[in-house]
């Protein structure tokens, strides 16, 4: 798919009224709990209006409500499916993806930290950030929770190549004042200072927000911790995200740095970091206790099953997730993650899940990536979904992308089928158009 960037001059304002034909799907609610979960409609039509949803349903319903003027886009035999949310993702990471190494902490010390360090150059981070968005709209995905480094101007970067594209973006400065090369090292009180002015100039601005980004317990002192639980109460609709219980080298590390907490992920909760919209990467060395406090918490799991698995790092426990109802999203977490494509990324969930004798289905995950997100982050109202006045972030999926996906698509007789041949089989080369706003980011094939 070839990318066009749309201009600030497209923006939503003065969108034209569309009227878009295909295969529609969304959700509605889990398909693990709920057996009316999602709706589909295999001749549907959806109409989006100043950049929102106005309705969707069957054409045959709909065709005669399209507007006088409206521009009809016809997508019928692809699936419209909402665009993808990724939940933990680094872009300074974008160029270190695919490097070879032993495991994390080696990893950081050997590639990601010496690649962050280039982000004290803006024209570098802007640079990196452009190909970045570009790359994740490739892929699908609409929305991410992106994670920035230690620098304010990379944080900027990400802020504002997001806003050129128009995307709904959440992203923070890392917090880093220990435990880490000193020239990715902030103190407690720069960070806070620097993650205050940050949120002054971009939270909530057109559709950006930010998250508070302490990387992780062992590279933060108590005093920059403290500092993020201020902070977080100070803003109290800013997101957070960090990692926890990843690599069981990190949890035993955390263990000795702390040692009055009860757990890896008790030194967040004692620090006030647990909340909804509040982002925990990986979570997979927890117990009973961890997961009850972070349901209650209304804190949201980043499972990053490609990292997970490049990294050697261990398996997501879905059957004690579900059993413990907790928020869990999909995430690919490059460069730790091996792909920006969801698809890819879902079929690692699929395995990882397996290995854990766990069956997670197609339409979960595709759940996963979009409604549970989009509820994870409070923004079930804005996107996700296509319920009207929802924000027309879609894009459009070819049962025909390869000769491969195109012989499984016609056999499939039902829709988890077909959604598992993406699934297993998808990547970039699914994705034949990405919409924001209801404007598509690529020409439109009439
Ligand atoms: N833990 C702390 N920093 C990182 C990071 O950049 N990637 C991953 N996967 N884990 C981390
Ligand atoms: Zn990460």
């Amino acid at each position: 798919m070839k990318m066009t960037t749309t201009s600030p001059a497209s923006g939503a304002d003065n969108a034209v009224t569309r009227a878009i034909r295909g295969r529609i799907l969304h959700f509605l609610r889990d398909p693990q709990f709920h057996d009316d979960a999602y709706q589909y409609w295999e001749d549907g039509l959806m109409i989006v209006k100043a950049g929102r949803i106005a309705a969707v349903g069957n054409y045959a319903d709909l065709s005669r409500d399209i507007p006088q003027g409206a521009e009809v886009v016809d997508h019928r035999g692809k699936l419209i499916v909402p665009g993808f949310i990724d939940t933990h993702i680094h872009y300074p990471q974008t160029d270190i993806i695919a490097s070879p190494s032993p495991g994390l902490l080696h990893w950081l010390d050997t590639y990601t930290f010496p690649e962050e360090r280039r982000f004290s150059d803006p024209a570098y981070a802007r640079a990196v950030a452009d190909f970045f968005t570009d790359e994740l709209l490739r892929n699908g995905t609409t929305t991410a929770m992106v994670w920035s480094t230690v620098h304010a101007a990379s944080a900027d970067a990400l802020f504002a190549a997001s806003q050129q594209r128009h995307m709904r973006m959440i992203t923070g400065k890392v917090l880093m004042d220990r435990n880490c090369p000193d020239f990715l090292r902030d103190t407690a009180e720069s960070g806070a200072r620097e993650s205050a002015d940050l949120i002054s100039k971009w939270h909530n601005v057109d559709r950006l927000a930010y998250a508070i980004t302490p990387r992780f317990a062992p590279t933060s002192t108590e005093a920059q911790l403290e500092a993020c639980g201020e902070l977080a109460k100070a803003h109290s609709d800013v997101f957070i995200q960090t990692h926890v219980a990843e690599n069981r080298d990190e949890v035993k590390w955390v263990a000795e740095l702390f040692p009055d907490a009860r757990s890896y992920l008790d030194v967040y909760d004692r620090y006030k970091l647990l909340r909804p919209g509040a982002f925990y990467g990986h979570a997979i060395y927890l117990d009973e206790d961890d997961r009850r406090r972070l349901a209650d918490s209304g804190a949201a799991v980043a499972h990053c099953p490609t990292s997970n698995l490049f990294l050697g790092s261990g398996f997501y426990d879905f059957h004690q997730s579900d059993a413990n109802r907790l928020n869990v999203t999909l995430a690919t977490d490059v460069g730790g993650g091996t792909s920006f494509s969801m698809f890819r990324t879902m079929n690692a969930a699929h395995k990882v899940a397996r290995m854990g004798g766990y069956h997670l289905t197609a339409l979960r995950m595709f759940y996963l990536a979009t409604r549970a997100a989009a509820e994870a982050l409070g923004w079930q109202d804005r996107i996700g979904s296509f319920e009207v006045g929802c924000e027309a972030d879609f894009v459009v999926l070819d049962p025909d992308a390869t000769p491969l996906i195109s012989r499984r698509s016609s056999r499939s007789e039902t829709l988890e089928e077909q959604l598992f041949a993406f699934a297993m089989l998808g990547d970039d080369r699914v994705i034949e158009n990405v919409y924001i706003m209801g404007e598509a980011t690529s020409p439109v094939a009439a």
